[in-house]
């Protein structure tokens, strides 16, 4: 499926009324892994209130042990700090990367922005390499912009 038929659906996700946040969230990783191909891993980490780390949110693919990672570490972390996309064509070629998974070949993470807060953040892995566009950065961004939402109304 493409982005743009993707879009109406993630729309009907976080607008329906009946469903709580975290079950939108869960329900976004559910459809973006099963309609893109190379979206193998798909979750969300959030800051842990006013602490410097992220904590692990919905997510779909292979179970983690990286439930709590602090701000700098990985590429989740270095995001936390940047404030700004992370696309990793090669994650072999990282230094700063936290494995989950060695069947994982490269990684983006985007972060979500609230009143101009980073609040956290969508980590999509992929057993390809180089899997990872600006279009998949912008796919990602409209996402992060709608998910958004949802903070400012609680
Ligand atoms: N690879 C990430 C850790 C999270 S897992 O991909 C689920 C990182 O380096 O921050």
């Amino acid at each position: 499926m493409t982005f743009e038929e993707l879009k109406p659906k993630i729309n009907d996700i976080l607008t329906n009324v009946s469903t709580l946040r975290d079950e939108k969230l869960q329900k976004i990783c559910f459809l973006l892994n099963e309609n893109i191909d190379y979206y193998d891993w798909v979750g969300f980490y959030f800051r842990n209130g006013e602490k410097e780390e992220l904590v692990l949110g919905p997510y779909v693919g292979e179970k983690t042990e990286h439930t709590v990672i602090p701000f700098g570490k990985g590429i989740c972390g270095q995001v936390a700090l940047s404030n700004e996309p992370f696309i990793v064509p090669d994650v072999t070629a990282q230094n700063n990367y936290i494995s989950c998974s060695p069947a994982v070949k490269s990684e983006i993470v985007v972060p979500i922005f609230v009143s101009g807060d980073n609040i956290g953040q969508i980590d999509v892995d992929s057993e390809l390499r180089d899997a990872f566009t600006e279009d998949d950065r912008a796919f990602l961004e409209y996402i992060n912009y709608e998910i958004g939402k949802l903070f400012l109304e609680t």
